[in-house]
């Protein structure tokens, strides 16, 4: 049987996913690893099209067929069994035990996980029957408490809308709800809050973190806003260009963070006291195209720290501190701190 660490609950090991397309080959995600240790929350972040989405949809195996995926994802089963999940068929029984029941996602977009067509109650209580075996009046019961947990007013009215009837915010809610409705241990949260406006996005983040300690969930959290994660997870893992380029906990990187790419990204968050007149610095360019794998590290072209050696080979994992790694040629091993460019 495969080992992961004791208290890990989830173990993404070198996931590669390329997507076969006529148009050529699209090296969306190249060697990510993180670890997502029980009952914590890790964050996943990184500018649009870094391969997040894709690497959440491959811990589901939602992939559409055009994808190959390898490496490992170790999953902790409630018994203890550990199952790679990148082995199992994407529409198998193992596989559609472990999506909704033992690992659940929310998206931005809360139609894609709500059915336009069906009322709040009857979405939610058939999740409910199938997996806990409630009868309808139990189940039924059941999701209004649901809702009243993620902050429904009226929730033994609201149970009947359908989700048009209800505002952005409580979508948002009732999709939460449902991804809670089966009880799972492992919850996705893909960039939850992007379509909302700043004060629903603080509430949504709460409750997110509210139900992370209800429930005791283990939680994964993707966003591209550096500042999201700020207050939301234990650990974070930066990525770039299908790769994760530093990784630690999350006061740590935002203390001491390492990697050019992470420094950029702390200077473009705007400072809500900033002095005024002081400029947010975006990183310059753009990210290279994912249909070509580059030979030296991602970053290079972007870098201000960049050197001969950033151009040949992609740079090793490196420990920088408690728990703290970086990948980058800058900081190999003896050579003491590198020059800080830009910080
Ligand atoms: N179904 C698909 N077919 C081909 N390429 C895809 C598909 N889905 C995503 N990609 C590509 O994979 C890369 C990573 O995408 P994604 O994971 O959605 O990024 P993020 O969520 O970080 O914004 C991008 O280059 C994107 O264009
Ligand atoms: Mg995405």
């Amino acid at each position: 049987m495969k080992k992961m660490a004791p208290d890990s609950i989830l173990d993404v090991r070198d996931l590669t996913v390329k997507f076969f397309l006529d148009e050529g080959t699209v090296h969306a995600v190249n060697g990510v690893s993180f670890s997502v240790p029980a009952g914590r929350s890790v964050g996943i972040v990184g500018e649009s099209g870094c391969g997040k989405t894709v690497s959440a949809y491959s811990i589901t195996r939602l992939l559409p067929k055009t994808a190959r995926i390898s490496g490992e994802i170790l999953f902790r089963e409630r018994g203890g069994d550990i199952t790679n999940i990148t082995e199992l068929e994407p529409d198998g029984g193992d596989m559609r035990r472990i999506r909704g029941k033992e690992i659940s996602m929310i998206f931005q977009e809360p139609m894609s996980s709500l059915s336009p067509v069906h009322k709040i109650s009857n979405q939610l209580s058939e999740a409910i029957i199938q997996f806990q075996g409630l009868t309808k009046r139990q189940a039924r019961a059941r999701v209004i408490e649901l809702l009243q947990l993620v902050g429904i007013p009226q929730a033994e009215r609201r149970v009947d809308d359908y989700p048009f009837q209800l505002s952005g915010g409580m979508r948002q809610r009732a999709m939460i709800a449902m991804a809670l409705a089966r009880n799972p241990r492992v919850l996705i949260a893909d960039e939850p809050t992007t379509a909302l406006d700043v004060t629903l996005q603080a509430q949504v983040l709460n409750l997110i973190r509210d139900m992370q300690d209800e429930f005791k969930l283990s939680l994964i959290l993707i966003t591209h806003d550096l500042g999201v994660v700020a207050h939301m997870v234990d650990y974070v893992s930066i990525m770039y260009l299908g790769m994760v380029v530093e990784s630690g906990p999350v006061i740590e990187i935002f203390d001491n963070p390492k990697h050019p790419y992470t420094r950029g990204l702390m200077h473009s968050i705007p400072k809500l006291r900033g002095r005024r007149g002081e400029r947010v610095e975006p990183i310059p360019g753009f990210v290279p195209s994912a249909y070509a794998l580059q030979e030296g590290c991602p970053f290079c072209e972007r870098c201000p720290m960049r050197e001969e050696r950033c151009t040949k080979g992609i740079p090793q994992r490196v420990q920088v501190g408690s728990e703290h790694y970086v990948c980058c040629h800058v900081y190999q091993p003896g050579e003491g701190e590198p020059d800080v460019v830009n910080a």
